[in-house]
């Protein structure tokens, strides 16, 4: 994943790069670096260290002109987080520095065939990158060296690379993971994504895959050059974007995650402005025909979004009665079944950066196949390179966590399910209203939740049981509680814990139920009287309608298909309440990074 920043300009670099990594640190933050030019002693100054980047911006000192540098927010993929593995990365003699995210999958191969002898400080794949390029430099000008390098490189890169004996120029070159260009007249910034660019510019521009990039000051001013991989320049489309700084502030809320919870009654009515302005629903005429006599649906996606496209397979199949698959991403890519020709793909993301999907979506594009992502972010990758995309609307997701991106990925697969159905019978938007009106009393209740897991959740284990498209909540809401408070959670669907894991329960194991249809609620209350009896601690998430006098949890009743969307809300701040209680790092969990861009 990591994060990278580079900028050249007439601003104090140090201040745009460090500014920038703070807002990258959702992609990584084990370790973090910084090179800059520091003009005061005509050399350049290199500070790295395990530790996040307020480590990086207090611990150090930047009382000096600089206004070129490269800076990194890492996560880390070869090597444990520690000072000699954090970037950026020297060459041997010191004279190229580097700041890559991605991996490089030959860096084994290229060190056995160009740089036998060379002896390496880190264990990373960067460094080879860097020390090859030294090696090209040595018969060839610099750009020839580093393109020569480019071209060896298999796997994924965004890259950063400044020469020290100019002190003018930044080189970039990326394949896979995302980085864009940020323009003003007086400086550009590079890096890994377009939050960095908050306050330094509207203007920017996407760079391809394989694309080399100069970004240059001279005696005009600042200016930059592309070159596609043969070597010829092209003048890439400008693009304008205008980041709401607001949403990227916490807004008074102590953590990104209870505010992103919160704004999901929001997310939902924004959806509804969005996809039904007159009060129906629509969807794009163009994305529509991606659908029209297809007999298979699949569904590919990774974590949460696997789990929005598990709901997404019941609303396509029960709404729209078109057949559906769903796969995660990083199993289909490799492990491929017998796919039906008349047939789309559906790619779930909310950052469209997910590594394993990309490579799906290659993949699936060469056997000919359509596309159609979903995204938070339409600048994304996986947007662009899809046959067509559709916004979730969720504004931008900080916390690492993802929640208010779930339920704005479910919503929109509900609107398409509905749009695709063909008597046009399906009236949800009115319920999708109540739904808002649902979810707001649940999340005025926080407080209760709070005091409710400070006695009920006290083990090192838990569980999530319940039926049907309850059960694919209890996958989501465990996936969320063990990522940020670490307590090993599963989640079950309620009739099969019997044949096996139920003897894993114990006394005081909590065990939490979600019962929304009416259909399975006994079921899922005999297997809930089944723990009970095994001294289970035993939480119940329900309807109002199907309320028991001793459920803890009871939800606003709404539509029963759009209950998933309601159910999950309560996890999400049990999830919280119970993290702040272990006085855990809530917005940025041990190990995880919000974009996970290598495979
Ligand atoms: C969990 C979480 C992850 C992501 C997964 C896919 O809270 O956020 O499981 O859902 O890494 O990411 P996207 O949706 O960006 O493709």
């Amino acid at each position: 994943m990591c994060g990278i920043v580079g900028y050249i300009g007439k601003l104090q670099a140090s201040d745009v790069i460090l500014k920038g990594l703070h807002k990258l640190e959702y992609r990584g933050y084990d370790s973090c670096g910084i090179s800059l030019f520091n003009e005061n002693i005509d050399d350049f100054i290199l500070y790295k260290d395990k530790g996040r980047v307020n480590h990086l911006q207090d611990d150090f000192n930047y009382d000096f002109e600089n206004h070129l540098g490269i800076g990194h927010t890492r996560w880390a993929t070869h090597g444990a987080p520690n000072h000699i593995n954090s970037h950026p990365h020297a060459s041997v003699s010191g004279r190229f520095v580097v700041v890559h995210n991605g991996v490089i999958d030959n860096y084994k191969e290229l060190t056995a065939k160009y740089l036998v002898g060379y002896s390496f400080e880190s264990e990373t794949d960067t460094e080879v990158i860097a020390n090859l390029i030294e090696s090209f430099a040595s018969s060839y000008d610099v750009d020839i060296a580093i393109r020569k390098t480019l071209a060896l490189l298999e796997g994924s890169y965004a890259l950063l690379v400044i020469d020290t004996r100019n002190p003018h120029i930044i080189y970039a070159g990326k394949n896979k993971s995302p980085m864009i260009l940020g323009k003003r007249a007086d400086g550009i910034c590079l890096a890994s994504d377009l939050m960095a660019l908050v306050g330094i510019s509207d203007e920017y521009y996407l760079i391809e895959d394989k694309t080399f990039v100069k970004a240059v000051k001279d005696e005009s001013g600042y200016a930059f050059e592309m070159y596609d991989p043969v070597g010829i320049e092209f003048c890439p489309v400008r693009n304008e974007v205008h980041l709401d700084t607001e949403e990227i502030n916490k807004g008074g809320f102590p953590h990104y995650m209870l505010k992103e919870i919160c704004e999901q009654p929001s997310v939902v009515r924004k959806i509804i402005s969005n996809y039904a302005p007159d009060g129906k629903f629509i969807i794009d005429k163009e994305v529509l025909n991606l659908f029209a006599n297809k007999k298979r649906i699949y569904i590919l996606a990774a974590g949460t979004s696997y789990h929005a496209g598990l709901l997404g397979k019941v609303y396509f199949e029960k709404i729209s009665g078109i057949p559906t698959e769903v796969f995660v991403a990083s199993e289909f890519a490799y492990n491929k079944p017998i796919l039906e020709k008349e047939s789309v793909f559906v790619l779930i993301s909310q950052s469209g950066e997910t590594a394993d999907l990309r490579a799906c979506l290659v993949d699936i594009k060469k056997l000919g196949y359509q596309s159609l992502t979903i995204t938070n972010v339409k600048t994304s990758t996986l947007a662009r390179e899809a046959t067509k995309y559709l916004e979730i609307f969720a504004g931008t997701e900080i916390a690492v966590a993802s929640t208010k991106a779930y339920v704005g990925q479910v919503s929109v697969l509900v609107i398409i399910a509905c749009v695709l159905e063909q008597d046009n019978k399906c009236s949800l938007l009115t319920e999708m209203g109540r739904l808002a009106v649902a979810m707001e009393a649940i999340i005025d209740r926080r407080d209760y939740i709070k005091e409710l897991i400070k006695t009920r959740l006290l083990k090192r284990n838990a569980f999530y049981i319940g039926r049907g498209i309850d059960y694919f909540t209890c996958l989501e809401a465990s996936l969320k509680l063990k990522e940020i408070s670490y307590i090993q959670t599963e989640g079950f669907p309620a009739g099969e814990l019997k044949h096996g894991t139920i003897a894993l329960i114990e006394d005081g194991v909590p065990v939490i139920a979600i019962i929304t249809q009416k259909h399975i609620n006994k079921n899922t209350r005999s297997n809930i009287q089944e723990v009970k009896a095994r001294g289970a601690e035993v939480i119940v998430i329900s309807m109002n309608d199907i309320k028991e006098s001793d459920d803890d949890i009871v939800l606003m009743d709404v539509h029963h298909i759009l209950s998933p969307i309601l159910a999950v809300i309560p996890t999400q701040l049990i999830t919280y309440y119970k993290a702040l209680d272990l006085g855990r790092d809530i917005d940025k969990p041990r190990n995880l990074a919000k974009s996970v861009t290598v495979e």
